[in-house]
């Protein structure tokens, strides 16, 4: 039987080189260089305010670098224009930590208009998978309902499910279980290690260190713009670092 490759053996799929950014006087990103390998789940964490999303943005091209590059399959992503980030955005997407869901249109059409946007479908086709994909998910019944209608995390799992319809080959999930309920964040997490299996890259941005020791293969983790640790899982829980030990501790506001 042909092994599967070893975590060293497999390639990087996405990574930043030398990356800064601020907004304005607010220095966030200060000279961040991390890869995240294909095929791997990969769980980035850090304090609140401390950059995380800012860094996955970059990852598909929602924010530029003032400084640094950003590749994905070695090719550079900071340079794309729309059109080739649009295509990107397909194989590596992106679910935002607040649900981005159109109110005006109902649960189905917001699934099915990306996937006619993205795949060109007629709107009977995309109708179809759209309602396919929410039936996966178990959330078939919402199909007809507006967003409103439904709680933060059923909103939640619709942005996830309008991403899976794109079937990309890599997704990132910002803070997913974040105002879901503990039934509902473990089920959340069991699609996360169902769809790793299945072979997607997952790049998750999550404080829970039971989903980072349940599902994570390696942990990147930031502290005041920078990368104070990147690796596999195992490591990350034996830190001697004081700084990842407090967060492992759970006593991220202490200063180091
Ligand atoms: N578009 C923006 N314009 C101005 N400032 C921004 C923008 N996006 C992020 N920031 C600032 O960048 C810093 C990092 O924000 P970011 O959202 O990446 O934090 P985070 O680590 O994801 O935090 P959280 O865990 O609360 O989601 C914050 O100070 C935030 O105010
Ligand atoms: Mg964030």
């Amino acid at each position: 039987m042909i092994q599967p490759p070893s975590r060293e053996e497999r390639n990087p799929i996405a990574r930043v080189v030398k990356l800064e950014k601020a907004f304005g006087e607010n220095r966030v990103l200060t000279g961040v260089d991390v890869s995240f390998c294909e095929g791997c789940c990969t769980f980035v964490a850090g304090p609140s305010g401390t950059g995380k999303s800012v860094l996955v943005r970059h990852l598909v091209g929602l924010i530029k670098p003032d400084v640094g590059e950003v590749y994905y399959r070695d090719k550079r992503v900071d340079t794309l224009n729309e059109a080739a980030l649009l295509k990107l955005r397909k194989r590596c997407t992106y679910v935002f930590q607040h649900p981005t869901l159109f109110d005006s249109m109902t649960v189905k059409e917001n699934v099915s208009v990306v996937l006619r946007h993205h795949y060109h479908l007629s709107k009977d086709q995309a109708d179809a998978r759209a309602l396919e994909q929410l039936e996966k998910m178990g959330l078939g019944d919402f199909g007809p309902q507006s967003p409103n209608q439904l709680s933060t995390g059923q909103q939640k799992m619709v942005s996830i499910a309008r991403a899976l319809a794109l079937e990309p080959e890599t997704l990132i999930l910002d803070e997913p279980t974040t105002g879901l309920d503990p039934y509902a964040a473990r089920q959340l997490d069991e699609l996360v290690g169902k769809l790793n299996q299945g072979g997607m890259t997952m790049l998750v941005i999550s404080h829970d260190l039971r989903s980072i020791r349940r599902l994570a293969d390696e942990v990147v983790f930031l502290l005041q713009g920078k990368v104070r640790y990147s690796g596999p899982t195992p490591g990350f829980f034996g830190s001697t670092d004081p700084a990842v030990r407090q967060f492992v501790r759970g006593e991220v506001d202490k200063k180091v």
